[in-house]
């Protein structure tokens, strides 16, 4: 890759301040100094510094994410914030991305990844990852309900869900509950409510394939995954 851009992607400053840096000849890889913004580098096998200090370089980024209600789970939106717009800058210069969507009035664990491989393993039909939902309903949830999302119910579009593991947390005038579901079709929790005849009035995503959200995080807040976390992600497995 272009020496200017992995300087830009790692935090040294936009592409002209880079342009400035490379100017100075500060810039060196292996040891040899480097002015040219179109220079080659293989980050992978060649050591760049920067007045010295060796520059980390690395391709992908993984946050998790406690979404809060409000903002839209895009990159880019005309009229709301997105969750990228919650990124700190140094974050949003690797170009991440949502894995998925949550509704604008969903909280809860949202991955932001720019790896496409892992986000497409994640949100693949074929795959069924689960995911773990906590809601309120309004509207007393039932044995029968229980029955109903074990078989899959039908949507208002007539499609036919997978089999949803649904647990009654606390039955009443207003329940709680939490699904897991292993698909991600629109709206998905929220209409399979409605084909019981409840209404889902809250909306968290608490687990994401085995992955738990960090109940550390604020609404709005996020953090890096670790290694292992990754890892825990790509193999599926708790
Ligand atoms: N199901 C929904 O209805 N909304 C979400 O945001 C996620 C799942």
């Amino acid at each position: 890759m272009r020496i200017d851009k992995l300087l830009a992607n790692m935090g040294h400053g936009t592409r002209k301040e880079v342009k400035q840096l490379l100017k100075t000849g500060n810039v060196r890889i292996e040891d040899t100094v480097v002015k040219d913004p179109k220079t080659q580098v293989n980050p992978d096998t060649q050591v760049v510094t920067v007045h010295g200090e060796v520059v980390e370089y690395r391709e992908f980024i993984y946050l998790m994410m406690n979404k809060p209600q409000g903002v839209i789970s895009a990159t880019e939106d005309h009229q709301d914030e997105t969750v990228i717009d919650l990124l700190e800058q140094e974050d949003q210069l690797f170009e991440p991305f949502p894995v998925g969507r949550l509704d604008k009035d969903t909280e809860g664990l949202l991955l932001i990844t720019n790896d496409g491989q892992l986000s497409h393993q994640l949100l693949s039909p074929k795959k069924h990852v689960p995911k773990t939902y906590f809601a309120h309903i309004r509207g007393e949830v039932t044995d029968e309900d229980v029955k109903a999302f074990a078989q899959g119910v039908e949507l208002d579009d007539g499609y036919m869900t997978k089999p949803g593991k649904l647990t009654i947390i606390k039955a009443g005038e207003t329940s709680q509950i939490e699904l897991i579901i292993t698909e991600g079709k629109f709206h998905q929790v929220k209409r399979m409510f409605e084909a019981v005849g409840k209404k889902v009035t809250y909306l968290k995503r608490i687990k994401m394939g085995p992955l738990p959200l960090d109940e550390t995080l604020e609404l709005g807040e996020y953090r890096e995954l670790t290694e292992e976390e990754v890892e825990l992600l790509r193999l599926g497995r708790e």
